[in-house]
């Protein structure tokens, strides 16, 4: 058991679930984690493993069959994982088609993994093969500027990327490919999953109307710094709202195509659009 904790991985991990209960992203148990293992990594822990039953996941991930991932637990907040990771989190693997996933590890008391199991693992599988197998970490978390943004904006894509690409000079930067709404939808299940998988075909982003956001990144420091980034520029937008509802200057379209240049990012025209 000590031995897994120690691991890299999941130090990063729990870190980054720490980190993320320090920005107030996770009241009670609010938001989830997942991060799909390296084939050596599972190897290397595979001696602590103790298999439980296997459980339907909800939906169809057949190109994870067999993947590791390690995931939060559902009902469990993040604020413990760092002092009680053994109860928090967990190790699950999907079997063969891609229906069903075991725990394999964690949870000592009980539970399962989260209840955006779908989502998660639909993300994952959408972004693996858009990244080549890079990405590796799938991230949900309740982000009050962001969400306090769906309740003033347009819920359109072209919108939120727009306005949050102009609240900080390194937006177009961080996520170049922009960002998608997801429209008010029951959480905790298929339907939403196949929404938010569909825009991480383009995105690294999802926001979810009046509930939080979705990212994907490589490793923890890119997934977090994402969700920061972000959460950061709407919190920006949401002072600047509330000073003025209008603002007497900002980054312009042209501005944005000659960061682009310099920058080497390729910024899509249709966000850069004249209002
Ligand atoms: P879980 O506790 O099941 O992870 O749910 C938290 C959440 O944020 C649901 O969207
Ligand atoms: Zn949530």
């Amino acid at each position: 058991m000590s031995k897994i904790l120690e691991t890299g991985f999941v130090q990063g991990f729990i870190r980054m679930a720490d980190d993320g209960w320090k920005q107030g992203w996770h009241e009670r148990n609010g938001g989830n984690l997942s991060y799909r293992m390296k084939t050596q990594e599972a190897e290397s822990v595979k001696e602590y493993f103790e298999p439980k039953d296997w459980q339907p996941i909800g939906t169809s991930v057949p190109k994870l069959a067999k993947e590791y991932f390690l995931v939060t637990g559902s009902g469990k907040y993040f604020r413990n994982v760092s002092i009680n990771p053994q109860d928090s989190i967990c190790m699950i693997e999907i079997d063969e088609t891609g229906e069903n996933y075991r725990i394999v590890w964690g949870l000592v008391n009980g539970g399962r993994p989260t209840s955006e199991l779908p989502s998660h693992l639909m993300n994952h599988e959408v972004k693996m093969a858009a990244s080549g197998g890079k990405h590796r970490v799938i991230y949900h978390a309740h982000t009050a500027n962001t969400i306090a943004l769906t309740f003033v904006l347009p819920l359109e894509d072209r919108i939120f990327t727009r306005e949050l690409w102009e609240m900080a000079t390194e937006c177009p930067v961080v996520f170049p490919d922009g960002i998608g709404v997801v429209p008010w939808m029951v959480p905790g299940g298929r339907d939403i999953a196949v929404a938010t998988s569909e825009l991480m075909k383009k995105y690294d982003v999802a926001v979810w109307a009046h509930h939080g956001m979705f990212v994907s990144g490589e490793d923890f420091d890119l997934t977090f710094g994402l969700m920061h980034t972000v959460e950061k520029s709407a919190e920006i937008l949401v002072k600047m709202l509330s000073m003025r509802p209008d603002k007497l200057q900002t980054i312009s379209p042209q501005n944005f195509r000659d960061l682009a240049a310099d920058f080497h990012v390729n910024l899509p025209e249709e966000f850069l659009y004249e209002k």
